[in-house]
């Protein structure tokens, strides 16, 4: 898998699924366009008060979330991504909601330390959450954006799914009705090209750009990346639930979260907050 392999296959995908993203009920702006977007209930227990931070959004998509923290008092809101599709889209919901403070900027997330320098060191929290690093092949890389755009002091939040639920899917080997089995194995390293028509906003819509390219990272190599990037972890937490169903024997907790009927077999979601060293 050369480089520019995984970077097209991903972006004609995200191109292509941002348009079917923005007519589908899953996003749902209209808490946005009422001056208040809705962060997830794991986000909201855990990102603290944002009031006057500057804050960059990686991996922004629609902006939503880039917005419903800039609705949450933060000083300014940075928003970046590799599709300009995606971009535009977020462009327009700043403006309709007339998020004033808030910017979208077109780059590749491993590249920002080239496509951004003028925004090193000028960063209170940098933000990232729910389908990210899964998209990019070097965790260091992505912990050196990180670290590029924090002020020291300055924090990464991030919340994603956990690296463990990522070994498992419905349809893997050994899969039963009620348990999921094998799909990547927890320390493989290469990318796995994956062909997948459907889309996760649940639309029906079928998208022809079906092959992906993700990647598994395991926590330790989150950790020692942030680490070798000049972070030092503040905490991290490991969650049995998810904002979405990824396994057909999740259901459905009064908060809208996905967590397991009985047992919690498997860490569903992880979350962490790092700090830049001065
Ligand atoms: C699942 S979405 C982000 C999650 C966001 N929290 C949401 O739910 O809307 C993944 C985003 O990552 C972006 N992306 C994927 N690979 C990227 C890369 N290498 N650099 C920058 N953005 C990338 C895609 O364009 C897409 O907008």
């Amino acid at each position: 898998m050369t480089g520019e392999d995984w970077r097209a296959l991903n972006l004609a995908n995200w191109e292509e699924r941002t348009p079917v993203h923005l007519r589908s009920p899953l996003y749902d702006f209209t808490p946005h366009r009422a001056g208040r977007g809705r962060l997830d209930p794991i986000v909201e227990a855990e990102i603290g008060d944002v009031a006057g931070l500057r804050i960059v959004h990686l991996q922004c998509h629609l902006g939503d979330d880039s917005v419903a923290l800039a609705q949450r008092g933060a000083a300014a809101v940075l928003g970046v991504d590799f599709s300009p599709s995606a971009i535009a889209g977020a462009q327009a919901l700043a403006a309709e909601v007339g998020a004033r403070d808030t910017r979208f900027v077109l780059s590749d997330v491993l590249e920002v330390p080239e496509t951004l320098p003028d925004e090193a060191g000028r960063h209170d929290l940098v933000f990232t959450s729910w389908g990210t690093i899964g998209w990019l092949p070097d965790i260091r890389r992505w912990a050196r954006s990180v670290a590029h755009l924090l002020r020291p002091g300055g924090a990464l939040y991030f919340a994603d799914l956990h690296p463990v639920a990522a070994v498992f899917d419905d349809a893997g080997a050994g899969a039963a009705e009620d348990r999921p089995g094998w799909l990547v194995p927890y320390f493989e390293r290469a990318g796995r090209v994956f062909d997948d028509p459907s889309d996760y906003a649940g639309s029906g819509e079928r998208i022809v750009n079906s092959r992906t390219v993700t990647f598994l990272h395991p926590i330790a190599d989150i950790l020692g990346a942030l680490r070798d990037a000049g972070l030092v972890l503040d905490w991290l937490h490991e969650h049995p639930r998810l904002a979405w169903q990824m396994f057909r024997g999740q259901v459905r907790d009064a908060d809208g979260m996905w967590g397991w009927p009985d047992q919690p077999w498997l860490p569903l979601a992880v979350s962490l907050r790092a700090v830049k060293q001065g």
